[in-house]
């Protein structure tokens, strides 16, 4: 069972998932579940949250994690994914993997033996969703609520719209023109009966809107468009009119003076600390059932 995205998931596994990370943030972690298992996590790309949240989670839940740079495997020097697959699995229990091409994560899913976890790639971050997911939840009791989303429709778009897609969350997507979610995942939001309202108008996809969420405008990997790219998102930024009294989530990092100032982000309706803090929860619940998944198969 890899989590390349959040639609590896059933809906029940998915509330399965989220009820373990519900119970490891209200209770903590007694004994250590993880004990002796060791998490690879391979990063091509920079992180706070992701790296840290995933390192103290595994040291919480009694195992370890092994940090992997561009330039510490030989992944980064010319070997093949499918290789870097094969041998890792033959040491740790889990792979974590942040990569620019998510056909590189789908290969290392293919290839892995154990679970592979998708970390953010250029087109999906499904951890970062169980976190939004658990911190909606957290914050109205409900998965009853309108989200509208206002930025960029690449990775974390569009792993919140399958998320989305899976709840009752109304969801609806503002972007630039050409920034839209990729027809691909459109159509698995559609076959899980969860379209989102989409438009290139974020004032409208505010109204009625209970939590407004952005994004940076400029996704690592994406510097040499910077220019062109504030160019296009010019009236993305979040205004205070736009917030009124929403609820505000942010991935981070966030970019002050772009997609949202710096009175926004600090402001009373912000939930982006609990958002973070929320990746732990959320991951520590997704190690801890994938490996009651594997032990239940083993019986
Ligand atoms: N939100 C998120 O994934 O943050 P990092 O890039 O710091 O990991
Ligand atoms: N869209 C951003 C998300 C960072 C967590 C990026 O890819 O850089």
């Amino acid at each position: 069972m890899n989590l390349v995205d959040v639609d590896d998931l059933t809906q029940t596994q998915l509330h399965a998932v989220l009820e373990r990370a519900a119970e490891n943030k209200a209770v903590g972690t007694e004994s250590a579940p993880l004990a002796d298992q060791t998490l690879a996590m391979i990063f091509e790309k920079p992180s706070t949250r992701t790296r840290i949240s995933f390192e103290t989670g595994m040291t919480q839940l009694g195992g370890h994690a092994i940090f992997l740079g561009p330039d510490d495997i030989q992944l980064g020097h010319g070997e093949p994914i499918k290789d870097t697959a094969r041998a890792m699995s033959r040491y740790v229990d889990f792979i974590m993997a942040r990569m620019f091409d998510h056909a590189d994560v789908v290969e290392l899913a293919e290839f892995a033996t154990v679970p592979v976890i998708n970390g953010l790639t250029d087109d999906a971050h499904p951890c970062q969703t169980l976190a939004d997911l658990l911190t909606i939840r957290q914050q109205f009791g409900t998965f009853d609520v309108d989200v509208a989303w206002v930025g960029d429709g690449n990775n974390v778009c569009q792993s919140l719209v399958l998320g989305a897609a899976m709840t009752d969350i109304d969801l609806t997507v503002a972007t630039p023109e050409g920034y839209e979610i990729d027809d691909g995942v459109r159509k698995r939001a559609a076959g899980l009966d969860g379209t989102p309202t989409e438009t290139n108008d974020p004032e409208a996809a505010v109204e009625g809107a209970d939590v407004i969420y952005t994004d940076v405008w400029v996704s690592m990997g994406e510097e040499q468009k910077r220019a062109q790219k504030l160019r296009d998102f010019d009236g993305f930024g979040l205004t205070e009119s736009m917030v009124g009294d929403r609820t505000v989530m942010h991935c981070l990092p966030a970019h002050r003076g772009e997609e949202i100032t710096d009175d926004i982000l600090e402001g009373d309706n912000a939930i982006v600390w609990d958002q973070a803090e929320n990746r732990l929860h959320a991951q520590n619940g997704l190690l801890v059932w994938l490996d009651e998944l594997d032990d239940e198969r083993i019986v």
